[in-house]
């Protein structure tokens, strides 16, 4: 079986990581088209030396642009690649502007589309992610989905027939690199001991490119009672830099992006999360690390239903209120992402091959 696999931002290049070995370990022929939509070395390099991907065949190298001018470079570029080389299945991750461009090419080039991670909505349509992941979602073939809420999201929408539980790939990742991440030297060389920080990442376009909103939650940040340290992300550090916010000078320490290692220890080892991700809460979830979430709601609502997350937008007293809060659960959480081998079931079920198009749903 000859796989495609397109790829572009810092999360895909996590999740994918348990698939390619499943595919190798499978005999199965895998080639990672990296769209290059995340292109700094800490948000794209580090992924590939850390974790088990093959380095890509094809960087088409689109970088940063508006979501159109970014989407068609993308488009064209994939389209190329399905010429030259005809694979059996396109795999695409998520929700980001790689995933459209990947699914988008295939379906119009007639190439079997899987998408892992199908089913997510956050029924939040002014969110750019949403709409992509609506149209991956509508134009694949084998949609592989993470939990049962999204199973029941795909059915809604009546593409039932097509979708398979299977679990999160993000929790076999997290799982077989515990014992790398033990190493990690990050707390030591930042003075910090284990349970006396928390830790916080923002990069989403609603929080981080309002300035009113990111001076809001970076003013909350930095009154917590605990050191903040906050891995910024690019487009997070551009931002700060365009607003010309005020300098924090309480508790937030602003670092540059992290590898998986690191982030995986200073996960592990935090008092408490703030985050606007859509993996780091999962992550925190699994961790058993209380997380708050600075958004106005969230796709992963299992995390909420058992107490181990709360939603509090860019309210900075809510913010503050709930990172500070010492009820949270003291019960491990229910494991509802799956038995930690999602990539496992994946590759079963690439290798079944796609079911007819148009069986047995609505669309
Ligand atoms: C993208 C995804 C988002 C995902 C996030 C993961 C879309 C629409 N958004 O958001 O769903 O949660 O990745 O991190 O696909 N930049 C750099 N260096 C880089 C990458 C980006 O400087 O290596 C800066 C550029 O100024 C760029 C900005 O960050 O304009 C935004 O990058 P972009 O890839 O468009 O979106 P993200 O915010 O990273
Ligand atoms: N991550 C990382 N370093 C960082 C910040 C995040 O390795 O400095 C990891 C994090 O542990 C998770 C993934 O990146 O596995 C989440 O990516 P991101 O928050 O960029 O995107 P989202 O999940 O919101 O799409």
């Amino acid at each position: 079986m000859k796989v495609l696999t397109v790829l572009g931002a810092r999360p895909q290049f996590i999740k994918a990581a348990p698939v390619s070995v499943a595919l190798a370990v499978g005999d199965h022929e895998e080639r990672i088209l990296h769209t290059g939509q995340h292109y700094d070395a800490d948000m794209s390099d580090i992924f590939f030396q850390e974790l088990p991907i093959p380095v890509p065949a094809i960087n088409l190298e689109i970088g940063s642009g508006t979501h159109g001018a970014q989407t068609a470079r993308m488009l064209e570029g994939i389209e190329q690649a399905l010429i030259a080389e005809p694979p059996d299945w396109v795999l695409v991750y998520g929700d980001t502007n790689s995933t459209l461009a990947g699914a988008l090419a295939a379906a119009k080039m007639g190439v079997p589309i899987a998408h892992v991670e199908a089913g997510l909505r956050s029924f939040n349509r002014e969110m750019p992610e949403e709409i992509n992941r609506i149209v991956a979602d509508h134009t694949a073939d084998l949609l592989l989905c993470p939990t049962a809420v999204a199973m029941q999201n795909l059915a809604t929408e009546g593409l039932a027939a097509r979708s398979r539980q299977v679990g999160d790939t993000m929790l076999d990742v997290q799982r077989s690199q515990l014992a790398a991440a033990a190493h990690s030297q990050i707390l030591d060389a930042m003075g910090l001991e284990p349970k006396s920080y928390c830790l916080a990442t923002l990069h989403r376009a609603y929080t981080v490119d309002d300035p009113d909103r990111l001076a809001a939650v970076l003013g909350a940040l930095d009154r917590l009672s605990k050191p903040v340290v906050l891995p910024l992300h690019p487009r997070t550090k551009a931002r700060i830099e365009a607003f010309d916010l005020p300098v924090f000078t309480g508790s937030l320490r602003l670092v540059d992006p992290v590898g998986y290692h690191d982030m995986l220890y200073l996960e592990s080892h935090a008092a408490r999360i703030l985050t606007d991700s859509g993996g780091v809460q999962k992550e925190a979830y699994w961790l058993e690390v209380p997380c708050v979430t600075l958004r106005p709601e969230t796709e992963w609502v299992e995390t909420v239903e058992q107490g181990w997350n709360r939603i509090v937008d860019v309210d900075p007293e809510k913010i503050v209120a709930a990172a500070e809060a010492e009820d949270w659960p003291t019960r491990p959480p229910p494991m509802l992402y799956g038995d930690g081998a999602a990539a496992d079931h994946i590759v079963r079920e690439l290798e079944r091959g796609p079911e007819p198009h148009g069986v047995g749903d609505s669309t």
